[in-house]
C-alpha cells in the first residue's frame, strides 16, 4: 500500500520521530544517503508560488540520486479542465511520487485518492506539514528534546498554525495561539485537536492577550498576516493584526532562552521586526535549511 504525506495526524509519534532522526542523520552524514532514491522521479505541482519548498524538494531528490520535475499547472491539461482524478491516474504511470502545493485541501485528498504513488503536501489552505516537520527537527536539534516545550504562535491562525498544532500534540508540546477575534482557528478545525490535547494532558491555550500567550514560552513563532490568496485583505489585516507583531518586547516576555521562529517568507516591520528576525534568538535560517534535510527524509520514508 502506498503511503501519502498529507497531515501529521495520520502518523504515530514514533514514525514522526523516526523521520526527524533520518533528517538529522541526513544533515550530519549526507553521503550515507546518496543514491538511496536512484532512478526515482518526483513530480511537483505548484498552484502557488514557492522558494523554499520548490528548491528544497528539487535539490533534495537530486541529492538522493533521483530526479525532480516541476509541473506548472498552466502547462498541464489540468488548466484546460482535465480532472485531478484523471491527472492522478496518469501521473502515477510515470512518476514515483507527486508533491502538490495548492489552495483547497480537498484537491490534495482527491489527488491522493486516485494516485497509486505517494502524494506529498507542499502546503494547502488548511495545513503545511513539511514545514512543521522542519520546525520540529530544528527544535529537537537545538533543545535536544521536544516533549514539554511550549510554543507560542502569534498573529494570523493559518495553515502553518494548524500543522504546528498537530506537531505539538504529536511531540508532547504545549501551545498557545495568540490572535485577535476573527483570526483564530475555526472551531471545527480546533476542536478535534483540543480533544486530543485534553486526553494527552497537553495545554492548548487560545488567547488575545500577548503577555499571557507568550509567558514561559520556549519558542515564539509567527507567520505572514496575509497568506497566499488573501492579498485583497492586506490593508485590513495590517490594521487588525498590528498589536501582534513580534518585537524585542514580546521576546522579553517569553521564557528564558526563548527562540524565535518563522516559516518565511517574512515581512519585516509587519509580523516581525528586523531586530528580532536578524537577532540572536532567531532560528529562521536553520528552519529554512532543515526544509531540505527533512524533505529528503520524507522522500526516503515514502519512496524507499
Ligand atoms: N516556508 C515555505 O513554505 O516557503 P515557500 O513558500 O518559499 O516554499
Ligand atoms: N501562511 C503562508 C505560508 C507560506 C509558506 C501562506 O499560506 O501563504
Amino acid at each position: 500500500m502506498k503511503q501519502d504525506f498529507i497531515a501529521l495526524a495520520d502518523f504515530s509519534t514514533d514514525t514522526l520521530h523516526g523521520i526527524l532522526s533520518t533528517g538529522l542523520a541526513m544533515r550530519e552524514r549526507p553521503e550515507e544517503f546518496r543514491d538511496s532514491l536512484k532512478g526515482k522521479t518526483l513530480g511537483m505541482i505548484f498552484r502557488k508560488r514557492s522558494t523554499r519548498t520548490r528548491i528544497s524538494f528539487e535539490v533534495g531528490i537530486l541529492q538522493l540520486g533521483g530526479h525532480g520535475l516541476v509541473l506548472s499547472p498552466n502547462e498541464l491539461q489540468l488548466s484546460r479542465g482535465e480532472t485531478i482524478e484523471d491527472t492522478a491516474r496518469v501521473l502515477s504511470r510515470y512518476l514515483d511520487a507527486v508533491m502538490i502545493r495548492t489552495f483547497e485541501h480537498e484537491e490534495i485528498l482527491e489527488l491522493a485518492k486516485y494516485a497509486t504513488v505517494p502524494v506529498i503536501n507542499g502546503l494547502t489552505d488548511y495545513n503545511h506539514p513539511c514545514q512543521a516537520m522542519a520546525d520540529m527537527m530544528t527544535l529537537r536539534r537545538h533543545f535536544g528534546r521536544l516533549e514539554g516545550l511550549k510554543l507560542a504562535y502569534l498573529g494570523d491562525s493559518n495553515n502553518v498554525t494548524v500543522s504546528l498544532l498537530a506537531a505539538c500534540l504529536k511531540f508532547g508540546m504545549h501551545m498557545s495561539i495568540v490572535s485577535p477575534p476573527g483570526y483564530t482557528l475555526a472551531p471545527e478545525v480546533l476542536n478535534p485537536f483540543r480533544k486530543e490535547a485534553e486526553s494527552l494532558g497537553l495545554q492548548v491555550v487560545l488567547t488575545e492577550n500577548v503577555e499571557e500567550g507568550v509567558a514561559g514560552a520556549d519558542v515564539v513563532y509567527t507567520d505572514t498576516w496575509t497568506s497566499m490568496g488573501q492579498e485583497d485583505e492586506h490593508e485590513k489585516r495590517l490594521r487588525d493584526l498590528g498589536r501582534y507583531q513580534v518585537d524585542s518586547r514580546v521576546m522579553s516576555l517569553a521564557g528564558p532562552g526563548a527562540r524565535f521562529m518563522h516559516c518565511l517568507p517574512a515581512h519585516r516591520g509587519e509580523e516581525v521586526t528586523q531586530e528580532v528576525l536578524d537577532g540572536e534568538a532567531s532560528m529562521v535560517w536553520e528552519q529554512a535549511e532543515n526544509r531540505l534535510h527533512i524533505q529528503k527524509a520524507i522522500l526516503h520514508f515514502l519512496m524507499k
